[in-house]
């Protein structure tokens, strides 16, 4: 199954991303962690993505479509993909649509998160995420059995350096503009569907499995 994760920071994405690829299997491609490790490796990429995420801004198009392009088109992506937080602007969907034509494939389904706009700075900046094997919580909604480390692997947890509330507000401003260009686009192509998020974790994760279920 190939599939496409859309939703304003915070909305979820990541959180039932872990659990799709657990039980679907396919590979999980996040821009926003291909990015994070680039900075944590101090590679050529990581430098440029790293002062426009520090601000809170997009990376521009063609940095972002030029790795998505390189990933897509390995080995494992032959199962199938999860594509969480790209494209999210209109540039990369046509990007994305010339990519996958190329590569011979198709999407199944544009997922969106549905969330309302004013939960999300709480979810964002009570996120904690664990070093080690990247599991998300919350400080409230998810929060770990110990606290500071990791109920999968013991790891420590720590804060993402953009979940700060001035960095969130810009987050959320940029996003909500790219966005519903975004889904307009895929709505008129037939591929979108709407998930609310508002809901507890797991119910969100039912509503989607029974979604991605009929796949098979
Ligand atoms: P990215 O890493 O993609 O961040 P984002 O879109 O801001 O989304 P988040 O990861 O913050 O949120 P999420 O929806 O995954 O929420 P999560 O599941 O963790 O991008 C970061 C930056 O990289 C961008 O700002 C940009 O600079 C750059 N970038 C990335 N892609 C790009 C692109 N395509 N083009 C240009 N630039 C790009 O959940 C959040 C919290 O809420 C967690 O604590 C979680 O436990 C909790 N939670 C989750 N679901 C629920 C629920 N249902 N109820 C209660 N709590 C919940
Ligand atoms: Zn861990």
């Amino acid at each position: 199954m190939n599939l496409v994760l859309m939703g304003l920071p915070g909305a979820g994405k990541g959180t039932q991303a872990e659990k799709i690829v657990e039980k679907y299997g396919i590979p999980h491609i996040s821009t926003g962690d291909m990015f994070r490790a680039a900075i944590k490796g101090e590679t050529e990429l990581g430098l440029k993505a790293k002062s426009f995420m520090d601000k809170g801004e997009l990376v521009p198009d063609e940095v972002t479509i030029g790795i998505v392009r390189e990933r897509l088109s390995k080995d494992d992506c032959e199962k199938g993909f999860l594509l969480d937080g790209f494209p999210r602007t209109v540039p990369q969907a046509d990007a994305l649509e010339n990519i996958l034509e190329e590569l011979n494939k198709k999407i199944n389904f544009v997922i969106n998160i549905d969330v309302d706009q004013d939960i999300l700075m709480e979810r964002l900046t009570g996120r904690r995420i664990c070093k080690d094997c990247g599991a998300t919580y919350h400080l409230v909604f998810n929060p770990p059995a110990k606290e500071d480390k990791c109920d999968r692997c013991d790891g420590e947890l720590y804060q993402r350096a953009d979940d700060n509330e001035a960095t969130v507000k810009t987050r959320l401003d940029v996003n909500i503009k790219q966005t519903k260009p975004l889904l307009d686009f895929y709505e008129t192509k037939g591929y979108l569907r709407n998930i609310d998020g508002r809901q507890d974790i797991g119910k969100v994760f039912t509503d989607l499995d029974r979604l991605l279920g009929g796949l098979h």
